[in-house]
């Protein structure tokens, strides 16, 4: 049965001056012209028709033959063209601003604690994250026994080393290297063992002060840290200290600042405050007087100097002044959250 050539002509013809694109035009050619098409069929099978037939089908199947790649030529050129044409750079048009970046909340939250102990006469120190038990344990007053070592579970390297629990080894660090008087902080990433939730993350970063000289009292580690609660969180701040424990420092305290977010009213539009759950505080962190025992280890005069340190978790002061709350997204690299911090 021989299809009826001059419709499939026409119909070919028709297809093709439509084809939107290269890949179309080439799927058309493949089907219409191809090894497998209807015509190559007609035009193979010539000789094996009647001979009353065979001009006939033959002149029609030539024509259409010549005409469909004469189409397809044609609108191969005009679809290059304006393939050519879309790639072309049009200067005139305005340009695509580059994305401007922003530091993370974190990394802004740091460096305005950073700025602000600097400017009170801290200079920054730093140490490693990878430390060794005497370091994070031991020097800090808490030998292998002590119970405190209970709260910093962490991870351990099959070498013996361990990664830090908190940034208070830096303490150690820089009174090992240098005599007194000092005044250093420093900022970075410590590690617990801790079942990640909305609050807690194995992963977390803390500022550390240190202050050693003649004569420094609690009464100046109420005021720097006044001082820098203010200068981050506002002029109205107050800080209140509670007695506490840490193996490193004696005496020891936790210290809240006043909730910036009800103003110490405990409640906001009537609803219970959710940063400082009604009680108008937030707990911030750990400080004390350096035990003498810590000045021993690093060989000071524990008579003639004392000092204080403190010590705290960044994320939680980030998450105050933002409102965030939940700690697990500070880490997760997901952009739409850090857009949302224009320092
Ligand atoms: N290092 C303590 C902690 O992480 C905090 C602290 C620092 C306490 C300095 C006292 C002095 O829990």
């Amino acid at each position: 049965m021989v299809p009826d050539i001059d419709q499939l002509h026409r119909e070919a013809v028709a297809a093709i001056r439509a084809a939107g694109d290269l890949k179309a035009l080439e799927e058309l050619r493949v089907h219409y012209t191809g090894r497998r098409s209807q015509l190559r069929q007609v035009l193979g099978s010539i000789g094996s028709l009647p001979a009353d037939k065979r001009r006939s089908v033959g002149q029609s199947a030539g024509r259409a033959q010549k005409d469909i790649e004469a189409a397809l030529g044609e609108r191969q050129q005009v679809l290059k063209l304006e393939q050519e044409a879309g790639d072309t750079l049009d200067v005139t048009l305005p340009g695509r601003p580059p994305r401007q970046g922003q530091p993370h909340p974190l990394s802004a939250t740091a460096d305005e604690l950073v700025d602000a102990l600097r400017h009170m006469g801290f200079a920054v120190a730093d140490g490693p994250e990878v430390e060794d038990e005497y370091h994070n344990f031991d020097a800090l007053n808490t030998p292998a026994d002590h119970p405190a070592r209970d709260d910093h579970d962490t991870f351990y390297l099959d070498d013996g080393s361990l990664l830090r629990t908190h940034t208070s080894t830096v303490q150690i660090r820089i009174m090992e290297t240098q005599p007194p008087p000092i005044r250093v902080l420093s900022v970075g990433r410590c590690y617990r063992k801790e079942t990640v939730d909305a609050t807690h993350h194995m992963i977390f970063h803390q500022i550390e002060g240190l202050y050693v000289d003649e004569g420094v009292s609690l009464a100046d580690l109420k005021g720097t840290l006044t001082a820098l609660a203010q200068r981050v969180l506002g002029e109205r701040t107050q800080i209140r200290f509670r007695p506490h424990f840490f193996p490193f420092t004696e005496p020891s305290v936790e210290y809240d600042f006043s909730c910036t977010i009800c103003d110490q009213r405990g409640e906001v539009e009537g609803r219970r405050c959710r940063v400082c759950k009604g009680t108008g505080w937030i707990e911030i962190g750990g400080a004390g007087m350096v035990d003498p025992n810590v000045f021993r280890h690093v060989g000071y005069d524990d008579e003639k100097f004392s000092g204080f340190a403190f010590g705290f978790g960044i994320e939680r002061v980030a998450m105050i002044r933002h409102g965030i709350d939940d700690i697990r997204l500070f880490l997760e690299s997901d952009m739409r959250f850090t857009r949302q911090f224009s320092s």
